[in-house]
């Protein structure tokens, strides 16, 4: 089983992602609604919030772990490798790898919270590999609550959104990755801002691509006959409050899921739907 987690919606845009692509391998959701947003969070509480998400998922049955969320994947996917000694997919390296093999003149922008940005890996991850390329961040802290409440057509959320890609498009970057997992759900909006002639990076479809290939050198782990991409092989997990994310869900997975509260400090879960 894959267990997958995020502070609270944006992981689903990977998970949809894992369904599609890697067939046969049931999977496991955790969002933390009830602490989201993680973005202006001290590194220590990102930690400790991921080892718990990553142990109440283990308790279920994960074999691999995805760190469907970017905030987490920059604070907490050494200590998560350490603690579980299970396989541990992060969303940086694959975002930073594709933005690289997209961009044309090495000027890539990064959107992301304010503690992946601040906490330069994604610069790290590009520069290792191209010293040429030139990396610009913004921190967007307000696109995370909005993404969350489902504000995604509304006029300040679009006003929002190009205030803080304002200083990318000065720098006349080609290249934007979008560094958190709740950003695709505003991807229109982020595209008609930045302009159409700048390519946009997300990391799902190239994580999913490296779970696949991980899945397909260890078929022990493939434990149902393929189906398409539909939640029936998938249980999600939330901490806190169905409601709106079951609406915001809709938006991403494109059909009604079967949502469960969990009590990650307990270990305890209980259906809610
Ligand atoms: N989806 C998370 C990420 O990729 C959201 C962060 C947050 O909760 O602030 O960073």
């Amino acid at each position: 089983m894959i267990g997958v987690f995020d502070s609270g919606i944006g992981g689903l845009t990977v998970l949809k992602a894992l369904l599609e692509d890697v067939p046969g391998v049931p999977m496991v959701y955790l969002g933390d609604t009830a602490r989201t947003p993680y973005g202006s969070k001290s590194p220590d509480t990102i930690k400790d919030y991921s080892l718990q998400n990553a142990s109440f998922l283990v308790e279920k049955g994960a074999r691999v772990l995805v760190i469907a969320c970017n905030t987490a994947s920059s604070h907490a996917s050494r200590i998560l490798a350490e603690q579980f000694h299970l396989p541990v997919f992060e969303v940086i390296s694959p975002g930073a790898e594709r933005a690289l093999e997209v961009s044309r003149k090495m000027r890539i922008g990064v959107i992301g919270t304010r503690a992946t940005v601040e906490s330069g890996i994604y610069e790290r991850k590009i520069k290792a590999i191209n010293k040429q390329a030139r990396v610009f961040s913004a921190a967007c802290p307000l696109l995370v609550p909005l993404i969350e409440e489902g504000w995604i057509e509304k006029p300040e959320t679009n006003r929002i959104v190009k205030n803080y890609l304002r200083p990318l498009k000065i720098r006349q970057i080609d290249t934007l990755v979008l560094g958190c997992t709740h950003y695709p759900v505003l991807q229109k909006t982020i595209q008609r801002k930045i302009g159409k002639r700048v390519k946009i990076v997300d990391s799902a479809r190239a994580v999913a691509a490296r779970v696949k290939t991980f899945i397909e050198r260890n078929p022990g782990l493939r434990q149902l006959p393929d189906q398409a991409g539909t939640c029936e092989r998938c249980t999600i997990y939330i901490t806190d409050q169905a409601s709106q994310f079951q609406k915001t869900a809709r938006l991403i997975m494109k059909v009604k899921l079967q949502i469960r509260q969990a009590d990650i400090r307990t270990g305890s879960a209980c259906c809610r739907r």
